[in-house]
């Protein structure tokens, strides 16, 4: 089958059985032309909780699948490959948050949305990469217990120093495999782009960076900026789909290896599995731990 035959029945199948299909904006071009919505993860959440489709696809890693589920109990939520996780998200668990916040009662816990659904449930506020400043500002408590994600955290931290902040160690391996190295190298090869990054990655990167935000803020300020060329410091991804959208302007990857594997696990094929019934893995969650993770999402929201 050709690339655009399996797109065609997906589409068929997709309005038969009133299926929504999501996709990150991580995925391939030939996933995100046959999604119903694109975009960030808690974007495309929100947006799944609003339509009548009985069931949903997450294009994406498990985390953003169970968000999904979080906020549409009654929906049958599909995660696009099973063995589509977020290294980030499974590198704390319940057990080990529980065991910090004895040793920092007093502080909240606020989380990256990368994280479990089972770890959400003691964590206080959930956030965002676009949300999270915003968000950790607004907490009347000064005191912040930022997890997983050690540079996103202290991201957040340096821009309110009037707060006491608390960080773990975790990380996307992706992101933070960028160097202050890479940028110089790729300034020297394009002096006149601006440099694009993620706050997932290291504050060495990020302290050079002309531009700091999630990916959807990446691609909005690309595609608004009068500028015509761009070092981007995300997910690969990315670069493909500006240069998709914005033929006229240069980008260029910041680093090679800034691929996410599981991200990339996703294949057209993997949508189309779903679509029959017959790939993906259906989304269980008992509803304890969905009403406990929701509630600090609600705050979120609440707060946002
Ligand atoms: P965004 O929320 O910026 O889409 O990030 C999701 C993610 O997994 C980044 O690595
Ligand atoms: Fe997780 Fe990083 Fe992949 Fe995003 S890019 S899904 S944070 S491992």
């Amino acid at each position: 089958m050709r690339i655009s035959d399996v797109q065609q029945e997906i589409l068929r199948l997709k309005k038969e059985k009133d299926i929504c299909i999501l996709a990150h904006c991580y995925q391939s071009p030939e996933i995100l032309e046959v999604a119903d919505f694109t975009g960030d993860s808690f974007a495309l959440s929100v947006k799944a909780s609003k339509v009548e489709n009985k069931t949903v696809i997450m294009c994406g890693v498990r985390f953003m699948a169970e968000t999904c589920k979080i906020l549409s109990p009654e929906k049958t939520v599909i995660l696009s490959n099973a063995s589509a996780g977020c290294p980030m998200a499974e590198q704390m668990d319940k057990e080990l948050i529980s065991q910090v916040k004895e040793m920092y009662p007093d502080y909240t816990v606020v989380a990256y949305v990368n994280t479990t659904s089972e770890l959400k449930t003691v964590c206080d506020v959930c956030v965002t990469s676009s949300s999270a400043l915003n968000i950790c500002r607004k907490l009347k408590n000064d005191k912040i217990l930022f997890i997983p994600d050690y540079n996103l955290g202290s991201w957040i931290k340096k821009q309110l120093p009037e707060k006491e902040f608390k960080l773990l160690n975790g990380c996307c391996p992706t992101h933070a495999a960028m160097s202050a190295d890479d940028v110089k190298k790729a300034k020297e090869a394009h002096p006149e782009a601006l440099l694009l990054v993620h706050p997932e990655c290291k504050s060495e990167v990020v302290e050079l960076a002309d531009y700091v935000g999630s990916t959807t803020g990446i691609m909005e300020y690309a595609k608004k900026s009068d500028k015509m060329e761009f070092i981007i410091g995300t997910e690969n991804s990315i670069v493909t789909h500006l240069q998709l959208e914005c033929p006229d302007k240069s980008f260029y990857p910041l680093s090679k290896d800034c691929i996410c594997h599981n991200m990339q696990a996703t294949t057209l094929v993997d949508v189309l599995n779903c679509c029959k019934g017959t790939g993906g893995e259906i989304i269980e969650m008992d509803e304890e731990t969905r009403l406990a993770a929701k509630k600090c999402i609600d705050k979120m929201i609440e707060l946002g």
